[in-house]
């Protein structure tokens, strides 16, 4: 595998058909899955680990975001990564970055709500490396579904000739979903986060089972949540494939949650095939 810390270097060792897939680092078998994604669809895989600055807020954990570069080598070679990008920021932000990406009103919902500005930092930087790699493809987890649902619009919108293929989001066997952040959970804290999926799994059922109260469904697994300490950013139903507030007739539906547990905050979704 080779690393290129410059983007002159990661474009001269790209060749072929590219799949991309950016990440932050700390990697687990979620970001690995999206991985072997790309391996079945491109002859040259591409990963970039590039802790971005503009997507996280003031107060938000920039800055003990865990880093864990040489482990990451390490899991991205066994996976037969061709390419990792690794920029110093100075490489992609040579100045302050004034022109960013305008996102749909729905940026500004669910996730964007309590993180302002997070996706358009998010898609300026994935706008970025779309266009410093070029890929015929472009790999996302459904674990950060706004964000897959956000670059999917930019990609669209914009006409950039990426296709942008979806990997499942991959559990620890309790449930929980694969995150950088779980390691901040404490041993206690470990224990009780799968809740928010296992509730989230609840509404899924009750809307399988005919239930239409959707607000009904997200009030009570609030209230459970808050109960065993969770502070909720949001629990909501909505259209799987606009993010918007579903009609009661709506059979795509999607259940998205946001909560912290302490100082960690965890996301998650259960998408319902409709
Ligand atoms: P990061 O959180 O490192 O995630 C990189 C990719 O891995 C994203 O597409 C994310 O959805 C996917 N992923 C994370 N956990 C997953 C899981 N448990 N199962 C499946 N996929 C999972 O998302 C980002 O970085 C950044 O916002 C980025 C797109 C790199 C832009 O900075």
């Amino acid at each position: 595998m080779e690393v290129a810390s410059t983007i002159a270097d990661f474009r001269n060792s790209l060749k072929g058909d590219i799949a991309f897939v950016p990440t932050m680092g700390n990697l687990h078998d979620g970001h690995l899955e999206l991985v072997r994604i790309a391996k079945r669809n491109a002859s040259c895989v591409a990963a970039s680990i590039f802790v971005n600055r503009l997507q996280f807020g003031e107060g938000e954990d920039f800055e003990r975001y865990p880093r864990t570069f040489e482990q990451d080598c390490e899991k991205l070679e066994a996976e037969g990564v061709d390419v990792l990008f690794a920029p110093i920021e100075a490489e992609l932000y040579p100045v302050p970055q004034e022109v960013t990406v305008n996102l749909p009103k729905i940026a500004a919902e669910l996730c964007g709500a309590s993180r302002p500005g997070h996706f358009n930092g998010m898609a300026t930087v994935v706008l970025k490396l779309f266009n410093i790699a070029r890929p015929a493809y472009a790999v996302f987890g459904r674990k950060d579904y706004q964000q897959l649902h956000l670059v999917k619009q930019m990609v669209s919108q914009f006409n950039l000739s990426v296709a942008i293929l979806e990997g499942e989001t991959v559990r620890e066997e309790d449930g929980l979903a694969m995150s950088s952040r779980n390691r901040y959970l404490s041993e206690i804290e470990r224990r009780e986060a799968p809740r928010l999926y296992h509730r989230l799994q609840e509404i899924a059922q009750a809307i399988t089972m005919g239930s239409r109260d959707f607000s009904v469904l997200e009030k009570q697994a609030t209230a459970d949540l808050e109960s065993r300490g969770w502070q909720v950013d949001y629990v909501e139903i909505r259209h799987a494939d606009t993010l918007e507030t579903p009609h009661e007739t709506d059979a795509r539906l999607i259940v998205l949650g946001a909560a912290r547990l302490g100082k960690t905050r965890l996301i998650d979704n259960i998408c319902l095939e409709g």
